[in-house]
């Protein structure tokens, strides 16, 4: 095994850097199989481990309109997709991610719910879940947690 030279820097915040690299720009993902990828994945960093909110864009190259149905964590005890209609949660079954197109689960809108964390996340640690799809294989996604008040910026 080699020592890697630059600043340690483990494997899962690795990942995490890739994934938020990977967030911005780049149209056609370099991913080759299915048509699915995600960015901007992160976890305000919440203020007890029993809830804590989620956020990620999920974008879909294909020609093939898919739907999330479901997202797992091994270090969650119940991790739910909810909506926000009318200023109120509700909890999700499906949401399309549409051919071409995106699903963006952002504050204020749909996202994710963590119930029961194993641990209270702390910002700089990760979350790993698995989105589970209607067509497509489950895309594994490791979460920054990002400190309570962030706030992505996508210039876009
Ligand atoms: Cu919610």
């Amino acid at each position: 095994m080699r020592r890697p030279s630059g600043p340690a820097l483990g494997s899962a915040g690795a990942l995490a850097l890739l994934l938020v690299l990977a967030g911005c720009g780049s149209d056609s993902g370099s991913g080759g199989e299915g048509g699915l990828s995600v960015s901007g994945a992160y976890v305000p960093q919440p203020v007890s481990a029993d809830m804590a909110a989620g956020f990620l864009t999920i974008v879909n190259d294909s020609g093939t309109k898919d739907e999330l149905t479901s997202v797992t964590s091994d270090e969650a005890g119940e991790v739910t997709v909810h909506e926000t209609v009318g200023g109120a949660m509700e909890e999700a079954t499906r949401l399309p991610v549409p051919a071409h197109g995106r699903l963006v689960l952002r504050s204020g809108g749909s996202h994710l719910m963590f119930e029961n964390l194993k641990r209270m996340p702390k910002q700089g640690q990760t979350i790993s879940v698995e989105l589970h799809f209607a067509e497509s294989d489950p895309v594994a996604v490791t979460m920054p947690v990002k400190p309570a008040t962030y706030t992505p910026t996508t210039g876009h």
